[in-house]
């Protein structure tokens, strides 16, 4: 496209299971995406810009000739400069020029008053949206692309933070319930830092460990969502626990293993269309993380989680949804009518009850 502009849709993501454990090749989370929405505009313009609905300021940016983005230096703007850089590098190997646009982001997944965030996964969605901006800006279909989109993100959000699963950038890109395998994260850094391979080849192979499904929750299963009003650092929290992995094998082993089980029966949950099973999954995830809050001694539940919980547990089962100390956690029921006394319970106990639901789609143009 040489003129004109288009928009990008990415929904966020909350975490259902496994969370921590998905870290480990071979061990399996169930990530869903959310109904709601980062969207990327992008449109022609005389210089590189970017800006963002929550910072009013618009930042300028510079390509040079050999395809390096100069500028973005600024540490919140990491994600944002490893996606353009990822993106660019991908489109110059397939011999598309670049010529000047203007990226303007929206934000929905944060606090609207507050700007916190609510764990949603809004760096992945960033990443997601601004590579298939730009794909899709230079003639890329990206709907028909999901697999592309989904590495070169996961390249991108890589060499960002360094660490982080990849499962939310799964459900960014794909949309619906997954289950999901990360890639080999050991075989993809050396890829990346010590062969010279290009993002066309890399992309190209097929990964180990990777694995990406989708699932159907039972029918009569319903799922509710609230917020701590506590934001935490994920990646600063996934940092401890691998130092302690590291140092303490045998016991994260049994960690991985006690977090495998409530996976898989929560994926046997929904071939068996079973949501009593669902419950009893949560339940048992809920129990591996304790598990690996005592092993470590770092506080995952907090007591907003702990309470949170309390009240799911009435009703059904509850977890925290992603790294825990604070973001959102999730309550499962069965009994659809008793939704709106969870609710109420929880506003009692300061808990805000998000009203989100599942979102089929995954990243899209839709403008
Ligand atoms: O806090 P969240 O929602 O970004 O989820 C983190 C989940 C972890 O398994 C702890 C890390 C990851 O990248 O999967
Ligand atoms: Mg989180």
């Amino acid at each position: 496209m040489k003129n004109g502009s288009l928009i990008i849709r990415v929904p966020g993501k909350l975490m259902i299971a496994g969370e921590y454990a998905v870290l480990s090749s071979g061990y399996p989370a169930i990530v869903t995406a959310v109904n709601r929405y980062l969207t990327v505009k992008i449109s022609t313009g005389s210089k590189f810009k970017i800006s963002d609905s929550s910072k009013i300021s618009k930042v300028e940016w510079m390509l040079k000739s050999n395809g390096d983005v100069i500028g973005l230096d600024d540490k919140k703007h990491s994600f944002i400069k490893a996606a353009i850089t990822v993106a660019i590098q991908y489109l110059r190997e397939e011999g598309v020029g670049v010529s000047p646009f203007h990226i303007e982001i929206q934000n929905e997944l944060k606090d609207i008053i507050s700007g916190q965030k609510y764990g949603l996964g809004s760096s992945a969605a960033c990443v997601v949206g601004i590579i298939s901006a730009i794909l899709a800006y230079h003639g890329i279909e990206i709907e028909k692309e999901e697999f592309l989109l989904f590495k070169l993100s996961c390249i991108a959000h890589l060499k960002a933070q360094g660490n982080g699963s990849g499962a939310d950038i799964a459900a960014s890109v794909y949309g619906g319930w997954i289950s999901y395998y990360r890639y080999d994260a050991e075989w993809l850094t050396h890829r990346l830092n010590v062969t010279n391979l290009n993002l066309h080849d890399l992309v190209s192979m097929s990964w180990p460990c990777l694995s990406i499904s989708r699932i159907t929750l039972p029918a009569r299963i319903s799922f509710m969502v609230g917020w701590t009003k506590h934001s935490v650092r994920t990646s600063h929290l996934v940092n401890k626990i691998e130092a302690f992995q590291k140092e303490n094998k045998k016991e994260y082993e049994i960690f991985l293993e006690q977090s495998k089980a409530a996976v898989m029966e929560f994926i046997r949950a929904c071939d068996l269309n079973s949501g009593e099973r669902i419950l009893k999954a949560i339940h048992k995830n809920r129990t591996a993380l304790q598990y690996l809050e005592d092993i470590t001694g770092l506080q995952l539940e907090t007591k907003e989680i702990i309470e949170l919980c309390r009240i799911a547990e009435k009703y059904g089962s509850g977890k925290f949804s992603g790294a825990g100390g604070g973001d959102c956690g999730i309550a499962f029921l069965i009994d659809k009518e008793k939704i709106e006394d969870l609710k109420q319970e929880w506003l009692k106990s300061g808990i805000i009850p998000l009203e989100l639901q599942s979102s089929m789609l995954g990243a899209a143009q839709i403008v």
